[in-house]
């Protein structure tokens, strides 16, 4: 399988599968997606605290290196620190090495950098009343405990999500231990070059979320201007040519661009078409620029249920280059 080379020196598989239920399936059926992916030749799953499944996906892993599928060795696990844990990193860690049987994790993340949260299945409209907005103190707080988590060895690399350039800057300007990664939404309908780009520079690897355009998505990250990339007219012809399906495109693609992808399905003929998309014949220079051109700036993880009074979606994303306050 095809991986990519962190600055840690790990290697991360280019492919991953998504465990973010998107509150459709439940914790079991994404469990038996884990053990199923695994069986089926994945070796790298994206976990989080919040989806609220790390336990049932941690007995799925139980399962597959005892009867021999894959050692922990040859999985890549990562998980996420949920918002409201930013002061309690170390025992959101423990609690999900806990609930996923495991001692090390391959790569933790921060999962936003607001410490702002919601309930599970809430709206669009559901406001955390103690939502605020970037305080860098308060991240680096949360950084350096993230940090002395690779010191001690339970996490072997460190990265962010949902990060900015400036706020990254920023990151980078006051941490001992550098992000490996930043997780980030990309597909041909948001491929944020410049960010991607940029972090490509800095050596910081960008793992692709929603690389499909989410068609699942919550109710709540639903808005009448979002745009779907696997129904492109440039996609959909690259894949009948191709005789793949519109997903296989996207994916190839994201990985191509030099990304990693995470695409999430529970479905096996779905799940093996993904992974299977991004071996074989990559796309031609002529397919990357038609896909470059198709770029929508259209984000469909917007956030609006982090935002603080007074705030619109965009205040979180500092499109401007200037973190919103
Ligand atoms: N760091 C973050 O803040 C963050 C945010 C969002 C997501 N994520 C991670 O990224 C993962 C993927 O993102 P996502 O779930 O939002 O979006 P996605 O992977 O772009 O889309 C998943 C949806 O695409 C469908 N699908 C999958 N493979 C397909 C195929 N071959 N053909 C047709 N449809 C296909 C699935 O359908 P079925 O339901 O029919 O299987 C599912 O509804 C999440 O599960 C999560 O692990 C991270």
């Amino acid at each position: 399988m095809k991986g990519k080379l962190l600055n840690t020196g790990a290697v991360i598989p280019a492919i991953g599968l998504g465990t973010f239920g998107s509150d459709n399936y439940d914790n079991e059926t994404i469990a038996a997606a884990v053990h199923t992916a695994v069986e089926m030749g994945y070796r790298h799953i994206d976990c989080a605290s919040v989806y609220g499944n790390e336990r049932e996906i941690g007995r799925a892993l139980a399962e597959v290196i005892a009867e021999g599928t894959a050692t922990r060795g040859e999985l890549w696990i990562t998980s996420k620190v949920w918002n409201d844990c930013h002061d309690d990193v170390e025992g959101s860690c423990r609690r999900t090495l806990d609930d996923l049987g495991l001692d090390y994790l391959d790569l933790y993340l921060v999962h936003w950098p607001f410490p702002n949260h919601h309930a599970k299945g809430v709206t669009v409209d559901s406001r955390d009343p103690h939502a605020v907005p970037y305080i860098h103190e308060n991240y680096m707080h949360t950084w350096r405990a993230i940090e002395r988590l690779a010191d001690e060895g339970l996490v072997r690399n460190i990265g962010t999500s949902n990060m900015t350039r400036p706020k990254m800057e920023l990151l980078l300007r006051d941490c001992r231990v550098r992000p490996a990664t930043n997780e980030m939404e990309l597909h041909p309908h948001f491929q944020q070059p410049a960010l991607f780009d940029w972090l490509v520079a800095e050596g910081i690897q960008p793992i692709g979320f929603s690389p499909l355009g989410s068609p699942g998505r919550p109710e709540r990250d639903r808005t009448p201007e979002d745009t779907s990339p696997m129904e492109d007219p440039v996609i959909e012809e690259i894949a009948r040519r191709r005789g793949v399906h519109p997903a296989a495109v996207c994916l190839k693609w994201g990985v191509q661009r030099g990304g990693v992808v995470i695409p999430f399905s529970v479905k096996p003929g779905k799940m093996l078409s993904n992974l299977n998309a991004v071996e074989g014949d990559p796309l031609t220079a002529a397919e990357m620029e038609a896909i470059g051109g198709i770029d929508r700036g259209c984000r469909l993880v917007k956030g609006q249920v982090f935002t603080w009074p007074g705030a619109t979606w965009e205040d979180l994303w500092d499109e401007d280059g200037t973190i919103r306050q």
